[in-house]
């Protein structure tokens, strides 16, 4: 089997690379990267010389890379994450996320039909559906809640959505989509919530809380993401979508000070600063489906999985010191600075 990885130099592809070159020993890995800001060849540095594993250097916007690449390779299956992910820069700036997150899917989507598949897996977010309410505890998105977006990274996910059910409508290609919750656990860029509060205390800095802390995120270790695309892509019946999460929701608040308790750290470090814009307040998925049709349950609970997050980034500090040091500083500042 061959199967083509996009975005596998970023935090849940790399995560899903190191996944699949570990269990099954017969598949080739094929990685597609542009290696934008938040792509790092660090992050495949234990797979790299694997003969099962090969790298392209290619943006999944650029067609004519993108079909030499399916010629060369001749790919089975498609996991796409490649994409824009961090909410607060497509605020800042929508355009590459447009180009990326739609276009690049587009294309992606061409070549398999061009070039035929066995599947096109698109790997998507529980932001496609909006935010819920704090005070309704008995509402969780579906497979069938409808598509509400808030912000302009949303809206470019839902819209890449949209376009690969057109194309298992109109092409009978053979598509399936997953909707995740908030990932969190190794290689994730300290640009999001878990790695840049683990990051900060570390280096006693400020932690930054938007508004007042009390938004909700269902918390998914993501080893477990990736065995749940594994099951779709084996197992999933095509033209369906699948939502991802483990019922582990948590105010922003508490994962922030969860982090400084582990950490030993004080809670002063905590500051308040101003709102992101259009702030989704809750999500939370039911993941009724992938469990009853597939089996698939999540392994790894909170407590443990942040420790081993935790854990994690002290013994692998070269790698995020690498990143804050770098080019992300002046958007840390852009982003941060009189906030
Ligand atoms: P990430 O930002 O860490 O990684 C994205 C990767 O895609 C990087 O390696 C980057 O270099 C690459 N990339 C960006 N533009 C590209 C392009 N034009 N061509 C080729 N490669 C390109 O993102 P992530 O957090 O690992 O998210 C991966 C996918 O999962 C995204 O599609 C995201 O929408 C989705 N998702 C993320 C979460 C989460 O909590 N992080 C949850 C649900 C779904
Ligand atoms: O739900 C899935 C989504 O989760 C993915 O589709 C996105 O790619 C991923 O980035 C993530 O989006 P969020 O916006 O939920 O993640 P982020 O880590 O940016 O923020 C998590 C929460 O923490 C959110 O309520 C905003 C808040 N926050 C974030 C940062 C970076 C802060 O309070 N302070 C911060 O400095």
């Amino acid at each position: 089997m061959k199967i083509v990885v996009t975005g596998g130099a970023g935090f849940i592809g790399g995560n899903f690379v190191h996944y699949m070159i570990n269990k099954y020993k017969d598949y080739k890995i094929i990685c597609v990267d542009a290696l934008t800001y938040a792509g790092n060849m660090e992050t495949l540095d234990s797979v790299k010389d694997n003969p099962n594993f090969s790298f392209y250097k290619t943006d999944i916007a650029d067609r004519k890379a993108v079909y030499e690449m399916f010629e060369k390779e001749t790919p089975d299956i498609i996991v796409n994450f490649a994409a824009e992910s961090h909410v607060d820069r497509s605020i800042e700036n929508s355009e590459i996320f447009l180009k990326t997150n739609v276009m690049g899917t587009q294309v992606l989507m061409d070549a398999c039909r061009k070039y035929g598949i066995k599947r096109y897996h698109q790997v998507s977010t529980d932001e496609v559906y909006g935010d819920l309410p704090l005070d309704r505890q008995d509402l969780f998105f579906t497979e069938k809640t409808p598509l509400h977006t808030s912000s302009p990274y949303s809206a470019s996910k839902a819209s890449a959505d949209l376009l690969v059910g057109a194309y298992y409508r109109t092409y009978n290609l053979p598509v399936t989509i997953s909707r995740c919750s908030n990932n969190y656990g190794p290689y994730h860029f300290p640009e999001k919530l878990i790695p840049l509060m683990i990051a900060n205390a570390l280096n006693d800095k400020k932690l930054p809380v938007y508004g007042k802390g009390k938004n909700v995120r269902d918390w998914l270790y993501v080893e477990d993401h990736c065995s749940a695309i594994d099951l779709i892509i084996h197992k999933g019946k095509v033209g369906e979508v699948y939502n991802v999460g483990g019922h582990n929701e948590r105010t922003n608040l508490e994962v922030v000070k969860t982090i400084l308790h582990e950490l030993g750290k004080s809670e002063e470090l905590i500051k308040y600063v101003t709102d992101r814009k259009g702030h989704d307040m809750r999500y939370a998925i039911d993941p009724a489906k992938i469990h009853n049709e597939l089996g698939w349950l999540p392994t790894i609970t909170f407590d443990k999985g942040i420790k081993n997050t935790i854990r994690w980034y002290l013994d692998n500090k070269a790698w995020w010191e690498n990143i804050i040091s770098g080019e992300y500083k002046n958007c840390y500042e852009k982003i941060y600075t009189n906030r």
